[in-house]
């Protein structure tokens, strides 16, 4: 799930004492400590607490990698390792609907393609841009591990399979005017607690 055409340089020279501490809700917090004690090791909390500081700073900052990295007793440079690593951690800023496209082999053969033209061309959009009212970005992305489903693509926290323009219109038109929140949380109950009932879950069913 790397994705390889994203270069990040990781400072060495700024030690993270020189940097402002990054200040989260208490909630996450919270939510931070009660994901540490389940681990007999902490570090092996690493990845619910990068999506505990994403959720507040949006996207993976410096500080945001310190302050995992204080929770954990890690060096900065192994969170960072960790985040570089998967794409569900935004390196940087991203729309209010960020949509990942899989173009992996098996989506590639089903019009993986066809499916970022669509976004190119229905946003207005290059891969990485966000949009000027900071609604929309988008980016390709290796596989997503939902092949049998291709093309697929996945928004903020939700997957979008067996993709066709029809489909892709009627996704995006229902997002644009009932704007719902796709994203699980970390601090917030929904998470795990399944999409019955939901708005979302009427998107993602949706045939068009
Ligand atoms: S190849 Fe697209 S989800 Fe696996």
């Amino acid at each position: 799930m790397t994705d390889s055409a994203q270069v990040f340089h990781i400072s060495t020279r700024a030690s993270s004492a020189r940097r402002e501490p990054l200040t989260l809700s208490d909630t996450a917090e919270k939510r931070a400590q009660e994901v540490i004690v389940q681990y007999p090791r902490k570090r092996s909390a690493v990845m619910p607490l990068l999506y505990i500081a994403q959720e507040e700073t949006k996207y993976i900052t410096q500080q945001a990698v310190d302050w995992v990295a204080s929770k954990l007793d890690m060096p900065p440079v192994q969170v960072w390792e960790v985040a570089t690593f998967y794409t569900m951690y935004y390196k940087k800023p991203v729309g209010r609907y960020h949509v990942q496209i899989c173009r992996t082999l098996p989506c590639a053969l089903r019009g993986a393609r066809k499916v970022s033209e669509f976004f190119h061309q229905r946003l207005g959009l290059n891969p990485g841009e966000v949009s000027a009212d900071g609604m929309w970005s988008f980016e390709e992305v290796e596989c997503l591990g939902s092949c049998g489903t291709a093309p697929m693509c996945q928004i903020n926290d939700v997957f979008f399979e067996n993709l066709t323009d029809e489909r892709m219109e009627g996704i995006v038109s229902r997002i644009e005017k009932e704007q719902p929140d796709l994203r699980f949380s970390t601090t917030r109950d929904e998470l795990g607690a399944g999409l019955a009932g939901s708005p979302k879950s009427e998107i993602i069913q949706s045939k068009s």
